[in-house]
């Protein structure tokens, strides 16, 4: 299904003076382009309701009803994607037609409607080209998407809401934790994020609010990321609040990612990974993967790197796991592992365009 978008542009757009100001240091989620993109839907979870209004305008505050459903009952989806201008000045998105259906299944799970895949990938293209300028090209840096979809029907009742808004808007981002060095990660124990039958797997709002206290708790440890453990599983290693979770074990050849079992988001990151360790011939296996494993691995040197991976911050070097009553000492020091920078680099260089897309990764936006 497709669908056309109507254009309004920003009358009152940033000058580029605003745009370089902005791009001498962007951060994460600090700044919004000009325009912003949106699609109506009316309808019933069954019926499949209809997408209409699609149209790209001025960046800007919503008006709402206080009594739309998303305030009060969560209903609400999103996803993050990268957009990265090529030294020829093209403009691509690393493999949004996976995070169209990532968005497709969180919806099911939240009751929401399905976006189509073609409409997902047009207001994603639409909003970047007419949004060109504001794509950074530093070393690290990228146009972050984010697209989300909210429930705006003024309804108390809890049941589906029958009207909905898809959006996506766009910001400029630099590296998500600076130069990558290793960061160390607090293991909640008094909270969880998801749990079996839950919304571990979707990419809903809910858990990542799930998730704060627990990531305050870490920062008061001194620790700038937390990760989820499942206690009914023999303690085993889910994710962290924000990115999937590697481990490099050295003398094998092998990385190991905790496998997927509904309550653990399905990464892009961790999915093209697992293709490119497969690449340099290094076994991957997604399997069970228990904190004791972690300590003892460390321990006697099997587990030779750990890394943490999201859209975000690419691959992250994980260094000391700390719990409030043990710490797992980092598997490389103070120094970011070998492997988990040769995948970073590898990574970084087909989104980027430098190293030949050789599995047909990158959509070309504009
Ligand atoms: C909870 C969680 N796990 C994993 C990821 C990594 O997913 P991706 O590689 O698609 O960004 C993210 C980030 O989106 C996340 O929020």
């Amino acid at each position: 299904m497709s669908i056309e978008f109507t254009v309004e542009p920003n009358q009152n757009p940033a000058s580029d003076a605003r745009i370089e100001e902005i791009f001498a240091d962007p951060g994460f989620g600090n700044y919004f382009t000009d325009h912003m993109a949106t699609v109506d839907w009316e309808g019933t979870y069954h019926d499949g309701g209809q997408w209409k209004n699609a149209r790209i305008t001025a960046y800007g505050p919503l008006s709402l009803d206080p009594a739309a459903a998303v305030f009060h009952y969560g209903q609400e989806v999103f996803e993050g994607i990268k957009a990265y201008r090529h030294s020829d000045g093209s403009i691509w998105a690393f493999r949004p037609e996976v995070n169209a259906v990532r968005l497709q299944n969180s919806a099911r799970r939240l009751a929401l409607p399905e976006l189509p895949e073609e409409i997902f990938l047009e207001s994603v293209k639409q909003l970047v080209s007419i949004d060109q300028k504001w794509i950074p090209t530093g070393e690290g840096e990228s146009l972050y998407i984010r697209p989300f979809m909210i429930a705006t029907e003024a309804y108390l009742g809890v049941r589906p809401s029958h009207q909905v808004k898809y959006m996506v808007i766009a910001s400029p981002v630099g590296n998500y934790f600076g130069t990558p060095k290793p960061v160390d990660i607090w293991l909640s124990t008094n909270y969880a994020r998801a749990g079996v039958g839950g919304t571990g797997a979707a990419k809903c709002g809910g858990n990542y609010a799930a998730s704060m206290i627990a990531q305050l708790e870490g920062e008061e440890q001194g620790c700038q990321q937390v990760i989820f453990k499942d206690p009914n599983r023999d303690d085993a290693i889910e994710e962290l609040g924000g990115m999937n979770v590697f481990y490099v074990f050295g003398k094998e050849n092998k990385v190991v990612t905790p496998e997927l079992t509904g309550t653990i988001l399905e990464g892009v990151t961790r999915k093209s990974l697992l293709q490119l360790a497969e690449d340099r011939g290094m076994t991957v296996e997604e399997r069970k993967f228990t904190l004791t494993e972690w300590r003892e691995g460390v321990a006697n040197g099997d587990i030779t790197e750990v890394f943490a991976c999201g859209t975000a911050a690419v691959v992250s070097p994980v260094g000391k796991l700390k719990a409030a009553d043990f710490e797992i000492p980092s598997a490389t020091g103070e120094e970011p592992g070998e492997i988990s920078m040769a995948l970073r680099e590898e990574l970084v260089g087909i989104q980027t365009g430098k190293i030949e897309d050789r599995h047909g990764w990158l959509t070309r936006l504009a």
